[in-house]
């Protein structure tokens, strides 16, 4: 049985004693941080990993580094200091090819697979194998590595409305939509300014003109049988401004139809990549078509709202997916996320409106404890369910609105 459908079953322990299961998050902002807390509350013992001091996961784990992730040898040299049982990726921007590395040597478990860290980290890889390996739907595409080729791509093949991203980025950074030519030559700038690491290569893509988008979290976990099986939540709706998410409800209704090729596309692409944990699908549907868009090997932003919604949020069933423990994707109620942005650059900032949040029925918060606020950072976000899911949206959006953050 190869690495990719081999189950493991992690036996717990007692934290900071010899009989301890040790986690490393490599990635500890705000979704590192849920995923660390549902793991402490299982006695695992937490290593948080970020790129500065004090990230939200560092302040809930029991021990915190500070390490450039995408630098070889630092990530190499920490792995081996700390010998965890497993390490977890929170972010794409890590040196991959270590943990392929150090996974081979049978030093870690990497989740869910070295090789799915490697392929989803920039959208050359993971575009590739979905397309022209696995043949599923996706929006035309060419990458380019100057504004020439960017040009003749879009003149040859491509054509106009099409979008442009640098093939590292995250939440929207670098990408810009070009709806004619005289956009180009502003959107190779965006994407050489706004991508994670130096790269010049960018990925263009038509525009795909959808009714909707979902992200449908798909969970490889140990089943009832021993063996690993894929489970779905319900599908989440989302909406992206600039491309990044701004608010996501859960349930989002789907055609049948459309909810079926949804699934079977979420199968075929996280039963490639193999391993076990939480799998974010992000697909572009329209009346009952569906495209492949990217995946997330581990929880998603938009998941956010599982943890209002869901009887064990993405987080929650991370953890036990990578435990090797069961795992159940059942919807408890519809409801809404809505993020908070910082709304300015500041250090330390104080939250003005939360009680005042907090008065809109059915809602809850998480503000995430970073250090510094930008005017476009996620800071927090509010949640909101009901039973009309456009009501929790509605909520959501208002509790979310009331929060302001303030420099102290
Ligand atoms: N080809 C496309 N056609 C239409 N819209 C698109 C296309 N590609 C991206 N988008 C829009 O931009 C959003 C962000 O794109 P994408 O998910 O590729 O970027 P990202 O930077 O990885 O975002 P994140 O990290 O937040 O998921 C999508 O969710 C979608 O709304
Ligand atoms: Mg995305």
């Amino acid at each position: 049985m190869s690495s990719r459908t081999t189950p493991h079953t992690v036996t717990l322990g007692t934290p900071l004693s010899p009989a301890s299961v040790r986690v490393m998050l490599l990635g500890s902002g705000e979704l590192g941080k849920e995923v660390l807390i549902a793991l402490q509350r299982l006695g695992v013992e937490t290593l948080a990993v970020d790129r500065y001091d004090h990230a939200p996961g560092q302040q809930v784990a029991h021990h915190a580094r500070t390490i450039t992730m995408s630098d070889a040898e630092q990530l190499r040299a920490l792995v081996l200091a700390e010998r965890p049982d497993l390490v977890v990726p929170e972010i794409e921007a890590i040196a991959t090819p270590v943990l392929e590395e150090l996974e081979a040597q049978g030093v870690v478990r990497v989740i869910p697979t070295a090789r799915a860290a490697r392929l989803t980290m920039d959208r050359e890889g993971i575009r590739r194998l979905a397309c022209e390996t696995l043949g599923l739907p996706t929006s035309p595409y060419v990458f380019a590595d100057s504004l020439a080729d960017l040009q003749a791509a879009i003149d040859h093949k491509i054509g106009y409305p099409c979008v442009v991203k640098p093939v590292v980025s995250s939440s929207g950074k670098g990408q810009s939509k070009i709806d004619g030519p005289a956009d180009v030559q502003a959107a190779w700038d965006v994407a050489m300014a706004g991508g994670r690491v130096s790269h010049t290569r960018v990925i263009v893509e038509g525009f795909v003109d959808f009714d909707y988008e979902i992200t449908l979290l798909t969970v490889r976990a140990v089943g009832t049988s021993g063996q690993i099986e894929t489970q779905f939540c319900e599908p989440i709706g989302h909406l992206q401004v600039s491309g990044d998410y701004v608010e996501s409800w859960q349930p989002q209704p789907m055609r049948a139809e459309a909810l079926r090729r949804a699934r079977e596309i979420a199968k075929a692409v996280t039963d490639d990549l193999g391993g076990q944990g939480v799998f974010g699908v992000e697909l572009f549907i329209k009346g009952d078509a569906v495209w492949f868009s990217e995946v997330s090997p581990r929880p998603h932003d938009t998941g956010l709202v599982t943890l209002t919604t869901q009887v064990q949020s993405e987080f929650e069933l991370h953890a036990r997916a990578i435990l090797g423990l069961p795992v159940n994707t059942a919807l408890r109620t519809p409801g809404a996320s809505a993020v908070i942005y910082g709304g300015i650059d500041a250090q330390a900032v104080v939250f003005d409106g939360v009680a005042e949040a907090l008065s809109v029925p059915n809602t809850d918060l998480r503000l995430f404890g970073k250090p510094e606020s930008f005017a476009k950072r996620r800071m927090g976000v509010a949640l909101a369910f009901d039973a009309d899911v456009d009501v929790a949206r509605q909520r959501a959006k208002e509790a979310a609105r009331r929060v302001k953050p303030r420099a102290a």
